[in-house]
């Protein structure tokens, strides 16, 4: 499952999980536990060979289990951290370094085999990480539509309200992933695509549960 943040990804990915009795993994998660390593060893972020150093030896573990959120650095629980405004303005830097890329793509690549069944969410799953996927689906939705829900989103996190500054954040990283040079955001060739902007979760979830039946027979 590919797409820029704010389409209802992470919700819809998790109760597929559920749904389907797969594995669930959050590659953006390991993209953050990465840049909240890289800032607290204050790593100089305009620098790729230094990001690539320093992860390079990153101290982190992450679960599987569509119920049970555990992401950790150095044993130390980083769920709410790798959501924080410092790790989602430096993510995009760190991310896009080849060096980092190869090492968490191994990473995905043996926690998903490891699995019977797994939803994988992410920006490069259908066109690098899974290129043989049984069901890949790229969702997309408007910047605005994206940016309301992720505001809504903080607001319910006590993060604060400020849909401009939201909105502003959504826009440079969609534009900072889709123009990168390596593994830039885009839907593969034999996804489907759906657009999320005027549906609900459990709209979206159907039409997903629907998709996958299809093509699978998995229900
Ligand atoms: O889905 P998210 O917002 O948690 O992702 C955080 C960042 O990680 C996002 O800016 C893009 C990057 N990312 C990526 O480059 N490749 C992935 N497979 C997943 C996320």
């Amino acid at each position: 499952m590919d797409g820029p943040s704010g389409t209802g990804k992470s919700s819809v990915s998790k109760r597929l999980a559920r749904h389907l009795g797969a594995a669930y993994l959050d590659t953006g998660a390991m993209y953050r536990i990465a840049t909240l390593y890289a800032l607290r060893r204050r790593t100089d972020l305009a620098d790729p060979a230094a990001i690539a150093a320093t992860v390079a030896d990153l101290p982190w573990s992450i679960g599987t289990d569509p119920e049970v959120e555990d992401i950790r650095l150095d044993g130390q629980d980083v769920r709410d951290e790798i959501r924080g405004a410092e790790v989602t303005a430096a993510v995009s830097a760190v991310s896009a370094v080849p060096e980092v890329r190869e090492l968490l793509v191994a990473a995905q690549q043996r926690l998903g085999r490891k699995a019977h069944r797994v939803v994988v969410e992410g920006r490069d799953i259908g066109t690098a990480v899974f290129p043989d996927a049984d069901v890949k689906i790229f969702l997309t939705a408007s910047a605005e539509a994206r940016a309301q829900r992720r505001n809504t989103q903080n607001i319910a996190e006590g993060r604060g309200d400020d849909y401009d500054a939201v909105l502003a954040s959504v826009q440079r990283r969609d534009h900072l992933d889709s123009t990168r040079t390596v593994s830039p955001l885009r839907a593969a060739d034999d996804a489907v695509v759906v657009d999320t902007s005027d549906m609900n979760i459990d709209e979206v979830t159907a039409a997903l549960t629907a998709v996958v039946t299809e093509q699978t027979g998995a229900t």
